[in-house]
């Protein structure tokens, strides 16, 4: 089914944001709440958000009133719901108004309309108790603020059937979002489920009066996180933070019900930042938070395992698979890693040997390792070979292939009639080089590495920036670890100089660091004249350790390229086109359709096995003394003198044709 008439029901702090999301996607919206003063509140904020955005020039000023117009508001329920395709329910998270309310819309809406809720933690099936026809009836929980926030669980109840699990799923990527598929009900769903044991955890904390809030705060701030793990409890409100738990301690482990220190806040209704109270004071939407010591009662680890647990868990029991996970925790919590990624950088012994040790200190068994953690099997749970991680029935076929991060940063498209390919990275505005895009490289060339139909290969960034470097927030466990990422860096990088097919990068905006050394591995540049270039490591810290600190000095000599690494010096294209490291300059409106067209021109003109050979040679021969060097160009030759390829070449020339180069 076309979705094509959204009602939103709950103009609330999510959903007016939601009708936001939905009228910008250009899909009219009809936004419905009980009380008239809610709708004039959202009327206004979603009017303050749009004159944000044309500010700021995301969207144009008739975009913005477009979208305006695209929103009704209504007080009327049964009229808000006659028509639409698809309802999101987003009023407060009480079960009994909710079940209600899911009648009342059940009831009057068309009996193939999709019905969602945006409930937090509630199981979905229990809100689709009254429901008529619940098989169209799930969960679509949008993240606060809707309108920033990519991600958006989809959720099956246990009675939704998978036609409207899919046509929800895919309705979501097409208001711009990332959904991600919660294969099986569950309190929590994802993101919050993994949050489930760290609230406990801080609350056992206090309970046991271990340190001060604002100790493990500062502790929180060394770690590198916006805000302290309390800082943010007071921000999203302890009243969340307190139903939650006692919500999760009822539906699933009594455990979560074990702490008490959050509860006094509830009951002097100091909610936090809403209420200028909480565990801090707080003035112009800032906690005033006293300075502390960073407290050592626990680390960073003991968090990560945690979670890590919890993501075991939702595996186990067959609610999301590692991917989705990942890329929820990620997504949801705005974080640049995930609790799958940690886990791969850690061994299941010391996993299971720090939950143990936290089960014991904090007496609760919320921490004890999950069964796939406790049995050792933890490697095969994350890599999806464990029985619990199936996919539900139905759900196999449908899914892509399974990719690391949901979607691979690095996407590849090729033209086999002109026989070139393209990979573009396509992550972050700058697209920084992570672990996935260096496993995305990976897995492309080596897809790419003995195809017939391609000749040349192009390196390249979406947007403006081609990289601006390696993503340098990236989990790394220990100097195994990070030497181990150095490794797969330049393992990666290399086999552009040592896969048999021309590779070229196209560089423009920021070509620096990681991103550099990514075209330096390459066959070729073609750059901008104001490409900014450069090797920044020597002022973090770092060198440049995917292989830049010996690739440069091979094509540059060691004077330049040992100034260009000990300076940091940014250039720009036009200066490395002079020193002879980009062999074209082309203005950034031009530099994709010249780089095509010079790619589609190599990739027939030039005979592949000669251009292949020949790189190799260049690459290993200046490696070896001259004589072996010369020695091998002969074998060369030798070698090229029994292909077709060489024949074809001779007679196009003597017959002054283009020749047809089979690469054989
Ligand atoms: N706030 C968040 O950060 C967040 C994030 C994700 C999901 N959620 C979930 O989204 C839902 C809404 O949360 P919120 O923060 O937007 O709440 P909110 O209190 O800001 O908004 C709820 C709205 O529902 C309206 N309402 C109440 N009863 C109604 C009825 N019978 N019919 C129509 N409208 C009614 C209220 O007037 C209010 O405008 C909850 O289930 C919550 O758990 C909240």
């Amino acid at each position: 089914m076309d979705i094509r008439r959204v009602t939103v029901i709950g103009a609330g702090i999510m959903g007016h944001g939601i009708a936001e999301v939905i009228a910008l996607s250009g899909i009219p919206v009809i936004l419905e709440d009980a009380f008239p003063e809610a709708l004039k509140k959202a009327e206004n904020g979603i009017g303050t958000s749009l004159e944000k955005m044309k500010k700021s020039g995301r969207i144009s000023p008739e975009k913005a009133s477009e979208v305006l117009g695209r929103i009704t508001f209504s007080s009327d329920l049964k009229e808000s719901v006659k028509d639409a395709d698809l309802i999101i329910e987003a009023v407060p998270e009480i079960p009994d108004l909710k079940i209600s309310l899911m009648k009342q819309i059940s009831d009057n809406c068309r009996k193939d309309a999709i019905i969602a809720s945006n409930t937090s933690n509630i199981r979905i099936t229990t809100l689709a108790k009254d429901v008529i026809n619940p098989d169209r009836f799930l969960g679509m929980h949008f993240f606060n603020p809707p309108v920033v926030m990519k991600l958006v669980e989809v959720i099956k109840s246990e009675k939704t059937s998978q036609e409207t699990f899919d046509n929800l799923f895919e309705f979501t990527k097409s208001i711009g979002k990332t959904p991600i598929r919660v294969l099986k009900d569950s309190p929590g769903f994802v993101v919050n489920r993994i949050n489930a044991p760290e609230s406990l955890l801080f609350c056992l904390i206090m309970d046991k009066k271990m340190a001060k809030p604002e100790e493990i705060d500062a502790f929180g701030k060394l770690q590198g996180l916006p805000m302290g793990p309390y800082e943010l409890i007071d921000y999203v409100g302890i009243d969340t933070v307190v139903h939650s738990l006692k919500y999760y301690s009822e539906t699933i482990d009594p455990e979560y019900g074990k702490c008490k220190f959050f509860d006094s806040f509830v009951e002097a209704k100091n909610l936090g930042s809403k209420t200028g109270k909480g565990i801090y004071v707080w003035e112009n939407g800032h906690a005033k938070i006293p300075d502390a010591k960073p407290s050592s009662v626990i680390d960073l680890m003991d968090v990560l395992v945690v979670e890590i647990n919890e993501a075991a868990k939702i595996i186990e029991e067959g609610i999301a698979e590692p991917s989705e996970i990942e890329t929820g925790v990620k997504l949801g919590m705005n974080r640049p890693f995930g609790p799958i990624s940690v886990a791969e950088g850690l061994t299941n012994a010391e996993i299971k040997k720090k939950l143990e040790k936290l089960s014991e200190k904090f007496d609760t068994r919320i921490f004890y390792p999950a069964k796939s953690i406790q049995q050792g099997k933890l490697r095969e749970l994350l890599a999806g070979r464990h029985k619990a991680t199936e996919p539900q029935a139905g759900t196999a076929e449908k899914k892509e292939p399974v990719q690391k991060d949901g979607a691979s940063p690095v996407s590849l498209s090729m033209d086999q009639d002109k026989k070139v390919a393209y990979l573009t990275i396509s992550n972050t505005r700058n697209n920084l080089i992570s672990y996935d895009v260096l496993k995305g490289l990976e897995k492309n060339l080596t897809e790419l590495w003995n195809s017939k139909e391609i000749n040349v290969i192009v390196v390249r960034g979406s947007g403006e920036n081609f990289s601006a470097g390696a993503q340098l927030t990236q989990f790394f466990s220990g100097p195994m670890d990070f030497a181990e990422n150095a490794r797969l860096g330049e393992r990666t990088f290399r086999m552009l100089s040592e896969i048999p097919k021309i590779t070229i990068a196209e560089m423009k905006g920021y070509v620096l660091g990681g991103g550099f050394e990514l075209s330096i591995w390459c066959d070729m540049r073609i750059s901008t004249p104001d490409a900014k270039i450069g090797f920044p490591e020597v002022t973090l810290g770092l060198i440049p350790g995917w292989g830049g600190s010996q690739r440069l000095s091979k094509l540059l000599g060691m004077s330049r390229a040992t100034f260009l690494i000990l300076t940091g010096e940014r250039f720009d294209g036009k200066f490395a086109s002079e020193i002879g490291l980009v062999s074209k300059l082309y203005a950034a409106d031009r530099i994709d359709d010249e780089t095509r067209s010079f790619a589609e021109d190599l990739a027939t003109k030039v005979a592949p096995i000669s251009a292949a050979i020949a790189k190799r040679l260049i690459n290993k021969g200046s490696d070896v003394p001259a004589d072996n060097g010369l020695e091998m160009e002969t074998m060369a030759m030798g070698l090229l003198y029994g292909t077709e390829d060489l024949k074809e070449g001779i007679s196009a020339f003597l017959q002054k044709r283009k020749p047809d180069y089979k690469g054989r």
